[in-house]
């Protein structure tokens, strides 16, 4: 089957979606590693739950030790190329990836999920930041995308896109749960869609 190595930062939903998906024969792949940036996030006791061994790779003892973001981004790139992955999916990744490291993949995809439309609220905080922006009138409803990463920050072609809808009496809580509940759905479909690509090379 092909190799997925997944990126987390925190509680792993979204990854969680990948290991239901592989369990229940939605999506036929192996995830051999996860790695997180974070320690001790729920990611990577979700991780451990399904036997699939897992990575931490800090930043900040790179910065401590006054190394630079470079070194941290290919000694990380180094991990994920030990995994020969096929296929990089950032799932809830919150670490904006450099040049040092998309080169050492030349052709492996990699693909991120980002709780936002394209061209919308780029970065941290988007699912606050779009609610904020429903409040001031801004915007009608927001959505969730798997894209392509490249080099380019967010400039990577979307795979999936999703509306989803805000509503009056939604809270940041019941539009996080909404939004988290698509996010499910589309990273399969999204990690399938380029699985299948892949096949068909
Ligand atoms: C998700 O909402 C994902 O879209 C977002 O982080 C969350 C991770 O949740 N990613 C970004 O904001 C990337 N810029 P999870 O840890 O439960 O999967």
């Amino acid at each position: 089957a092909p190799r997925i190595v997944v990126l987390i930062s925190g509680t792993g939903s979204n990854l969680q979606a990948l290991i239901d998906a592989i369990a229940n024969g939605t999506l036929k792949a192996d995830i051999p590693v996860v790695i997180s940036n974070r320690p001790n996030v729920f990611g990577l006791e979700r991780a451990a739950n399904a036997g699939i061994a897992s990575k931490v790779l800090a930043l900040k003892p790179y910065t401590n030790a006054g190394k630079t973001r470079t070194e941290y981004d290919s000694d990380l790139a180094r991990l994920i190329v030990d995994a020969k992955p096929d296929l990089v999916v950032l799932a809830g990744f919150m670490h904006i990836l450099s040049p040092t490291f998309l080169n050492q993949f030349p052709t492996t995809p990699i693909i991120n999920l980002h709780p936002a439309l394209p061209g919308q609220f780029d970065g941290a905080r988007a699912i606050e930041r779009a609610f904020e922006a429903y409040q001031r009138g801004e915007i009608k409803h927001t959505g969730v995308m798997v894209h392509r990463v490249i080099q380019e920050v967010d400039g990577g072609e979307p795979l999936v896109v999703r509306e989803v809808e805000i509503k009056p009496e939604d809270d940041l809580a019941a539009l996080q749960a909404r939004i988290h509940a698509v996010e499910h759905v589309i990273l399969v479909e999204a990690t399938n869609k380029v699985l299948s690509e892949i096949a068909s090379v």
